[in-house]
């Protein structure tokens, strides 16, 4: 297979940076296709952690290109800061070897400042986002007055926007967010300023991917978040706003849908939600803190306790639908390791009837109850298997009906935080 899709099918932090980085060796290209630095990708290599936010997580292979495609919102300081950081790891980065695509949109000071005030002022009824400016970026390039990459190379064009912007984001931070209007001087100086360091990274992402296909090369696309917290799909308005979904992949990196070849669903074996919304299976008893404290569930982001319930299989199915899945990846398997009781969700029950799929209406979604199945707990440490059948067979009992109510193989077994700590199943690349 020569291109492959890794998307999250939960709500984000299911371990897609982990696989990406364990998969990388096998692709020339990794590249990434929605979102922005609302992403953190945990990778543990030589018992360091690292965590990518916007550039892609191949990029502790050497040799291999890592692109930013033009389906993402770019926050040029963190772009900057995390070379810097990767930088003074060791790590090699150069514009032989990372690109940004010239038509990702550009987050604004005013869009970080749009989405604090949102959040501040909504109070309890907040989201819950990242506060990185996120959803207000993607609302300017939606409404055509987004900045993008190319604009760094024209000071003109710029500033035109910048002021242009500014008019009516101080009109509403001001009179309607009652938060401090934003000055244009400093904020052009810095983008001018960034421009310098960044131009030599600018590129046409589409262009370089079909290059590189032509020559027989293998490219990864790696997604953010997850399938629920997609714009349409997910637990709208609970949602982030762009499309997790691997068919953002051809939007958001300028390639044909018959350039995928295999789409891997990440599924974390139990499911966790950072930030407010609807989470059917979540637990709010010991068996949840017990998950959340084994599986470090604080968010690599923004550094939030995550919400822990029972692995819920009616959003694994509609994902496997939403992404068209070839494979499941599960992972944090480790992580229940030790547990009395293992519950799984197969279906969802909603005034007396079963329902397989999710509903749409939050309302009718907060009447809908957990239909669990139970299964066999076990309490051997899995950390050091390495092929199935070093698991126990309680754990491969799990497994397999995961497969079996998903419909869809197993392709990857995660069961610890660093790139060995995997079972490999199916040779991917
Ligand atoms: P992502 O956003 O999908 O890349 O996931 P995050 O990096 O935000 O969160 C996943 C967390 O789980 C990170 O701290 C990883 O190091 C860790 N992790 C990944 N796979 C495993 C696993 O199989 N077992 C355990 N215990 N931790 C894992
Ligand atoms: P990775 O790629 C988990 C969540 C936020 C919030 C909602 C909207 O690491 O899996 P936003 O700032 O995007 O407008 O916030 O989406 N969220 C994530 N949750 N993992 C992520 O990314 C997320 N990116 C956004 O917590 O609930
Ligand atoms: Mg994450």
């Amino acid at each position: 297979m020569s291109n492959v899709v890794i998307v999250g099918t939960q709500w984000g932090d299911e371990g897609k940076g982990k696989v990406v980085d364990l998969l990388a060796s096998g692709a020339d290209l990794v590249v990434r296709f929605q979102g922005g630095n609302n992403a953190g990708h945990t990778l543990v290599v030589n018992g360091e952690q690292t965590i990518c936010h916007i550039i892609p997580s191949g990029i502790l292979h050497e040799g291999k290109r890592c692109l930013i495609g033009n389906g993402l919102v770019v926050d040029p300081e963190v772009l900057l800061d995390e070379i810097k950081t990767l930088t003074e790891k060791g790590i090699s980065i150069s514009p032989e070897t990372l690109s940004l695509s010239e038509k990702a949109h550009l987050i604004m000071p005013y869009h970080k400042a749009i989405d604090l005030a949102r959040e501040a002022a909504k109070g309890k009824d907040k989201l819950g986002t990242t506060g990185r400016g996120i959803g207000p970026c993607y609302e300017d390039k939606v409404g055509r007055t987004g900045i993008r990459v190319i604009d760094l190379t024209e000071p003109e064009t710029l500033e035109e926007k910048i002021r242009y912007n500014l008019k009516e984001k101080n009109f509403y931070l001001t009179e309607f967010l009652n938060a401090e209007p934003l000055e244009f001087q400093p904020i052009f100086d810095q983008y001018i300023s960034m421009a310098e360091t960044l131009r030599l990274y600018i590129t046409d992402v589409s262009l370089e991917i079909d290059r590189a296909i032509r020559t027989g090369e293998k490219v990864l696309f790696e997604g953010a978040q997850g399938t629920h917290l997609d714009i349409d799909h997910g637990t709208y308005p609970f949602v982030t706003s762009s499309n997790p979904v691997s068919g953002t992949v051809c939007s958001g990196a300028g390639v044909g849908p018959d350039k995928l070849h295999h789409i891997i669903g990440i599924v974390k074996a139990y499911t966790t939600r950072v930030g407010a919304g609807p989470f059917v299976t979540e637990l709010l008893d010991e068996t949840g803190d017990y998950i959340q404290k084994r599986g470090s569930e604080f968010g690599a982001t923004t550094g939030r306790r995550r919400r822990c319930g029972w692995l819920d299989l009616v959003m694994v199915r509609d994902s496997v639908r939403y992404n068209g899945l070839s494979s499941l990846s599960i992972t944090k398997l480790d992580v229940l390791t030790g547990l009395e009781e293992l519950k799984i969700c197969s279906g969802y029950e909603l005034k007396g009837r079963r329902i397989e799929s999710r509903p749409a209406s939050l309302k009718r979604l907060a009447q809908c109850t957990p239909i669990y199945e139970e299964l066999p707990a076990w309490q051997e440490d899995i950390s050091s298997a390495r092929k199935i059948d070093q698991l126990p067979d309680k754990t491969r009992a799990y497994l397999k009906r995961i497969e079996e109510i998903t419909e869809t193989p197993l392709s990857i077994i995660s069961v610890g935080p660093k790139r060995e700590q995997t079972i490999v199943l199916k040779d991917l690349f």
